[in-house]
């Protein structure tokens, strides 16, 4: 089993679980950049290591957070001193301190502020309201800040900034037209957009006209790509598969997210890569083969099922 590298924010439609098969399925010579308009959390690019990097996104709080440790601004030290005081504060006076840090991120927008409220608002979402303030309710857990789970932050801040300071990264916050301008055919693009119709707020907002813009852009794009996407829930699928992607390579794979903390409310999602390239482990070995059988069953599964 591969080891992933979690990074120290959080986000919905973190890629975590699935790393170790997109890394598989990524096929580049490392030459160029590895460049990821959509970044959220990082954990994708974080996990292929690559030497060269863009990393951009939306939401100017993610790259602030980022830059912020990069360049050093903050670090583990840092990161832990802030951590237990404001962690014991919040035990003591529980959701009231989480109110006051996140009036105090919405006027200051401090990277720490933002790193302590996303690791103890409510499922770990990141949504700003109209105004373009943080509006996440308080995750009912006012003893959050172990030593342990301290530790274990400061050690994700600590290997971003390692990475970061061994490689040129640069983190960026544009939109996704901006970064995919000059892209050359030694890079390998991967992109996760938002899904459309799903969640809108005031950074994190997609609609069909970008689902279609985004497609002009890779369709004529001079190197490999990877787009995750969704295929299909329990009750519908993704209409722009067949509308805009179906030309090209298509992989999918069985995903699991939670509605909340329980083990009953758990969703599958049956998850789509849409790329440029066959991937070269469906020409390799028999485990990877068999895999691919399996995830084509999956989909033949799910698509008789809707039609029954
Ligand atoms: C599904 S998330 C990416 C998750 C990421 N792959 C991960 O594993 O953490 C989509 C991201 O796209 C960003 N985003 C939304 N609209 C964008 C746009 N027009 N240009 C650039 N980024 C955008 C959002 O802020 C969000 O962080």
């Amino acid at each position: 089993m591969m080891k992933v590298m979690i990074p120290p924010i959080k986000c919905q439609g973190i890629k975590s679980k699935l790393v170790p098969f997109i890394k598989r399925t990524v096929d580049w010579s490392f030459e160029g950049r590895w460049i990821e308009p959509f970044m959220g959390s990082g954990v994708v690019g974080f996990n292929i290591m690559p030497r060269n990097a863009v990393f951009a996104d939306s939401n100017p709080h993610l790259i602030n957070f980022y830059n912020a440790i990069a360049t050093g601004k903050i670090d583990g030290l840092k990161v832990r001193k802030f951590l237990e005081q404001q962690g014991e504060i919040l035990s003591s006076h529980g959701q009231n301190h989480y109110y006051e840090v996140r009036e105090r991120f919405n006027q200051t927008q401090d990277p720490l502020d933002f790193l302590f409220l996303n690791r103890c608002c409510f499922n770990g979402m990141i949504r700003f309201n109209r105004q373009g303030d943080f509006n996440v309710p308080f995750g009912h857990k006012s003893q959050r800040f172990s030593k342990a789970y301290i530790t274990k932050i400061v050690n994700q801040v600590d290997h971003v900034h390692v990475m970061s300071k061994q490689s040129h990264w640069s983190f960026i916050c544009q939109d996704f037209r901006e970064t995919l301008k000059e892209i050359s055919e030694d890079d390998f693009v991967y992109c996760d957009p938002p899904y459309v119709g799903r969640h809108v707020d005031y950074f994190d907002s997609w609609d069909e006209e970008d689902e279609k813009y985004l497609f002009e852009i890779l369709s004529h794009s001079p190197c490999k790509f990877i787009l995750s996407t969704w295929h299909s829930n329990q009750y519908r699928e993704n209409a722009f598969l067949k509308a805009l992607w179906s030309g090209f390579h298509v992989l999918t794979k069985e995903h699991f997210y939670y509605v909340g903390a329980k083990e009953e409310n758990r969703k599958p999602m049956l998850e789509a890569f849409v790329m440029n390239y066959i991937p070269k482990h469906l020409h390799e070995g028999p485990i990877e083969r068999s895999e691919q059988l399996l995830l084509l069953e999956k989909v033949a599964e799910s698509q008789s099922s809707e039609i029954e």
